[in-house]
């Protein structure tokens, strides 16, 4: 029997988002864990990720590099897929987790609103994947994980674009994976509660808000961005050949009540 390995040696993983929060946490785990790697910033940020991938790269002794990302443009998601391959050779393992966070009531909700938080999280995930896929098709293996949420699963205040962009994530993980499943393509997704990040500091800064949250948690805390490398890990590697269309629900019990 060949017992499955969790290292990630001669994978290449492209992480979107990752200058900063749970991408940044994911990258650093995964090449901790042997994949080289490609960090994305927005364009205007890309310093901050150039800054993060030399971190990466000193601290793991892996090869990354970062390059611009503007979701959900089609030909900035055709640039950076062209440019990784080219510097990188091929791409085992995409995460799809760029996203934006607009925390209203929904009767405030723009249509602006609307629109950046649908486009950034749900077109994004399937443009970038449609792309990302005509690549792996080429080496006939792929690992797609897409970044859910808990509030992809169940409602929660002030967060009805977002929710309805994550549980379009938690389908579009299902199709994918039956439509790809052909190609030796694995498409998974984590939904995580309440992790601390920039994205949800604010919500954590209202005591009513993060007493409310804590209570419905089971393991009585909020998540860490390390909490998520893990099960990202998990879904990335050999240990889980056999897993496809399946959301991971990293939520302290969030869901099980
Ligand atoms: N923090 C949480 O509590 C939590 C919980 C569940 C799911 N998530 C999800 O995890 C992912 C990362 O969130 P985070 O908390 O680390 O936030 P973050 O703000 O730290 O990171 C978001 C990243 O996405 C990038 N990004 C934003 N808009 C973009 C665009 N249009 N094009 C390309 N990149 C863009 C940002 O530059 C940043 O690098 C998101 O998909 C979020 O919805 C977060």
């Amino acid at each position: 029997m060949n017992i499955p390995t969790m290292r990630l040696d001669g994978k290449v993983a492209l992480i979107t988002g990752s200058g900063s929060g749970l991408g940044k946490a994911v990258a650093e785990g995964l090449a901790s864990f042997g994949a080289d790697i490609v960090i994305t910033e927005i364009s205007s940020k890309l310093e901050l990720g150039q800054d993060v991938a030399r971190e990466i790269a000193g601290n793991s002794g892996r090869k990354v590099i970062a390059l611009p990302l503007d979701l959900p443009d089609l030909a900035s998601i055709d640039r950076l897929v062209t440019a990784a391959v080219a510097q990188m050779g091929k791409i085992d393992i995409l995460i799809n987790n760029a996203g934006v966070q607009v925390s209203k009531d929904a009767l405030d909700v723009t249509e602006a609103d609307w629109d950046i938080v649908i486009d950034t999280h749900l077109k994004g995930t399937f443009f970038t994947s449609q792309r990302v896929a005509k690549e792996m098709i080429k080496q006939k293996s792929g690992r797609i994980i897409n970044m859910a949420s808990q509030l992809g699963l169940v409602g929660y205040y002030k967060r009805a674009a977002y929710s309805a962009a994550k549980a379009g994530i938690v389908n579009l993980t299902r199709a994918l994976a039956v439509e790809w499943a052909g190609y030796g393509i694995n498409v998974n997704a984590v939904a995580p509660t309440f992790i601390r990040t920039t994205l949800s500091e604010q919500a954590f800064s209202d005591p009513k808000i993060y007493n409310d949250l804590i209570s419905r948690i089971p393991l009585g805390r909020v998540g860490l961005p390390e909490e998520i490398i893990g099960p990202m890990l998990f879904l990335a590697s050999d240990a889980s050949t056999l897993v496809t269309g399946h959301t991971l629900s990293v939520d302290g019990g969030w869901t099980a009540m």
